[in-house]
């Protein structure tokens, strides 16, 4: 028994066992993450409580349970109990437990999931050409730039009237703000300084952060999941990367009265990044209830330069994805009005490729 609950545990499809009832009496980890519920919340519950769309899904087991024979079911749509909907292959299948009492093992496939990672990848290459173009440019510009700068410095002390050094001081002063600004959009190439650390202490510091920014007039939800062990990051990277995205969080919306912000983490196994299968990630969500991304601007949020705010720079959310890239992670968007959710997930092992 217990080597199957392991199998169980270790495979990418969701399971659900219910029993004749159609009470949930096991629900692996991939079921937990593909239907966003906690082992302890629905071990027990009624299936009907796994979903808030589960009519149809309810006809298709009843029909398995009178039938006895097994049923595949495609393209389900389901929506969960956080309102967002999913699509999925389901498979029913009666078995006999040890009493020899009628059990239903339910397979669900996200189709939604597969989809999304192949986008995921055309849209990574996409931005990954476009953030080259902009490295090379930005290189481009630093050298002339200094020259601009140099002879700006050596033309003001040769200057015979004083008052004329205000032309050169415009020029070195334009001249650094190019600068900062090229400087930014290489963005960091510092070498990750990594330490086993609790994602919920540098999420707390943030926390705190904002509280005292905002004079404690918003609402931060907080939804921990306390299990989760330390694993290597670097600090002051990482806080900037979820900085941004919580700034930006903020900012959408402040035209709202009831600004809340939901800081979630999850582990989650059996999750592939890019190309790279990994035993165990773990996943933060940062929501808020803003208004949401404009849809023209959804898929260019990544790309630096990017912005949708008169005073923004679009830096933000470019320097968030590479910060976590360069930690081996995947950072998401999922945005509609009320809900905006970014997504990071971390690779947990020991090993980085960087
Ligand atoms: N939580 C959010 N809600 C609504 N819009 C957002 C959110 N996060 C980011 N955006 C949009 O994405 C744009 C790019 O963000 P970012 O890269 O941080 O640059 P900046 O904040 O300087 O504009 C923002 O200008 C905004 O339009
Ligand atoms: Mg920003």
């Amino acid at each position: 028994m217990e080597h199957s609950r392991d199998i169980l545990e270790n495979i990418s499809t969701a399971v659900i066992v219910l029993n004749k009832d159609l009470n949930v009496t096991r629900i692996n980890s991939a079921g937990q993450a593909l239907l966003e519920v906690s082992l302890t919340r629905t071990t027990g519950t009624h299936v009907s409580q796994l979903v808030l769309s589960p009519s149809q899904w309810l006809q298709s087991l009843e029909q398995v349970r009178q039938s006895n024979a097994p049923l595949t079911l495609r393209g389900l749509q389901l929506t969960l109990l956080g309102g967002h909907e999913i699509h999925v292959d389901l498979t029913i299948n009666p078995v006999l437990d040890k009493d020899g009492e009628l059990n239903l093992l339910v397979e669900l496939q996200a189709i939604d999931r597969l989809l999304r990672i192949s986008r995921e990848e055309g849209m990574a290459h996409a931005q990954e050409t476009t953030k080259a173009v902009i490295r090379s440019l930005a290189h481009e510009i630093k050298n002339p730039l200094a020259g601009v700068r140099g002879a700006a410095q050596l033309l003001s002390r040769e200057l015979p009237n004083e008052g004329l050094t205000e032309y050169t001081e415009v020029i070195i002063r334009e001249a650094d703000r190019l600068r900062d600004l090229v400087d930014r959009l290489l963005g960091s190439q510092q070498q990750l300084a990594l330490q086993d650390l609790n994602i919920h202490e540098v999420l707390e510091h943030l926390r705190m952060l904002l509280q005292a920014e905002t004079e404690n007039r918003i609402t931060i939800i907080r939804d921990y999941d306390p299990s989760l062990p330390s694993f290597p990051m670097d600090r002051a990277q990482l806080i900037q990367a979820v900085l941004n995205i919580m700034r930006n969080a903020l900012q959408a919306s402040t035209q709202i009265e009831d600004c809340v912000l939901t800081l979630r983490t999850r582990s989650q196994r059996q999750f592939t990044i890019g190309t790279k299968r990994h035993r165990l990630v773990c996943r933060i969500d940062i929501s808020d209830n803003g208004p949401g991304i404009p849809e023209e601007l959804m898929h260019a949020v990544f790309i630096p330069m990017v912005t949708g705010r008169a005073e923004g720079t679009g830096l933000g959310l470019s320097i968030s994805q590479s910060i976590i890239n360069r930690h081996g992670g995947l950072l998401e968007c999922d945005s509609r009005p009320g809900n905006t959710t970014f997504t990071i997930y971390l690779p947990m092992e020991t090993q980085h490729a960087k």
